[in-house]
């Protein structure tokens, strides 16, 4: 969409619809800041007069910490966050990991204490719900990612929902080179031809041709979301009880996953292989196995940052994190899977494992695999 149509919701505070907040920003990335969204709340933008300067100390300025996760959900753990707040911290991103909505009444509260702005990333929960409410509506901002792995896609890119007009329209700004033609906002009117670059801003549009796509694969969400339910539920019957060397994903009260992501988590103490080992092996049986992720810090740009001294390594460092990603594994989930793809899978991890452990678990596969 080269300009986005504002979808306002019809009354003030109705309940949020399916990753609805009351504006939608339609971005040509789903990543999250420093772009659009710290952009947004202020963080940088505002007045034609000394936007560069202002950009410029906002890139200085911003600083990143990392928090670290809980051992059960892999999500954000609220306590570590209050751990790492200090006077400079502007704003929470809690990253819905898998599907699974992170605790967000704690963080709300955190953030109501510390007046910050809770930027929700949900690349991975459009249609996941936190305590029956539909992620996108409940907080600042909210960031879905429409990246062709995702639930949707529009080939890339994705939307905002935002619950501020404010934000809303700063957002705008920033997504299309900071530009204002509607004639009530602009600073004088020279005519018809007459628009005003009003703020620092880039391309973040949308493309038409990308919005019809992500129109229509809308329509089929709730489909792809029952059908990626209907997977997990069947992983999670075949390994829960008959295989002690695995834990399925733990799933909280208060969440209803989307199921991006369906994450084994191997009990390494049980078992003779490596992950890694175990790894090549289920790849070896052929299944698309995968590891998510490698904590962000580790990779090498995060490194750099360290290495130059401006970070404090306190700030990074995340032991939960790491335990954590030395014994996961992610199993293929996604809604075209026919129930033999997943019977393959789940025949595939019992072997696997029955190698890893030295002992034949054939005989515990789950009658309707065998
Ligand atoms: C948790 C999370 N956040 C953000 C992104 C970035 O999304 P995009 O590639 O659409 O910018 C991804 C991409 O996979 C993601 O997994």
């Amino acid at each position: 969409m080269r300009r986005s149509k504002k979808f306002k919701s019809p009354s003030p505070h109705p309940p949020p619809t399916r990753g609805g907040g009351d504006y939608i920003d339609p971005q040509e990335e789903g990543s999250l800041p420093p772009s659009p969204s710290l952009k947004g709340r202020g963080m940088g933008g505002g007045s034609i007069k000394g936007f560069f300067e202002r950009f410029y100390k906002v890139k200085k300025t911003l600083s990143l910490v990392f928090v670290d996760i809980d051992p059960k959900t892999y999500n954000i753990s609220p306590e570590e966050i209050e751990k790492r707040i200090t006077p400079q911290t502007k704003a929470i991103i809690p990253v819905h990991f898998t599907g699974q909505p992170c605790d967000l009444d704690p963080i709300h509260k955190i953030a109501c204490r510390h007046n910050l702005m809770i930027i929700e990333d949900a690349a991975h929960a459009l249609g996941a719900a936190y305590k029956g409410r539909p992620v996108g509506g409940l907080s600042d901002l909210t960031i879905f990612s429409f990246h062709p792995v995702k639930h949707i896609t529009t080939g890339e890119g994705g939307i905002v929902t935002i619950n501020n007009k404010e934000l809303y329209q700063r957002l705008l700004l920033f997504r299309n080179h900071g530009i204002v033609r509607e004639r009530e906002l602009l600073m004088e009117d020279q005519g018809p031809w007459y628009y005003e670059v009003q703020d620092l801003g880039y391309n973040y549009r949308l493309t038409d041709i990308q919005a019809v796509l992500g129109l229509s694969q809308l329509k089929k969400l709730d489909r792809f979301l029952a059908r990626r339910r209907q997977i997990a539920a069947m992983y999670n019957e075949a390994f829960t009880n008959n295989l002690p060397e695995v834990e399925v994903p733990y799933q909280a009260p208060y969440a209803d996953s989307s199921w991006h992501l369906y994450i084994l988590t191997l009990r390494l103490d049980r078992l003779q292989k490596s992950r890694r080992e175990i790894f090549a092996a289920l790849r070896a049986e052929n299944i698309g196995v995968h590891v998510h992720y490698l904590p962000v810090y580790r990779h090498p740009f995060y490194r750099r940052l360290l290495d130059s001294g401006s970070f404090n390594p306190k700030d990074f460092f995340c032991p939960n994190a790491e335990e954590i990603y030395q014994k996961i594994i992610t199993l293929s989930l996604f809604p075209a899977m026919t129930d033999q793809d997943v019977a393959d899978v789940i025949t595939a991890v019992y072997k696997v494992i029955s190698w890893a452990t030295g002992v034949a678990n054939f005989k515990k596969l789950p009658a309707r695999i065998r």
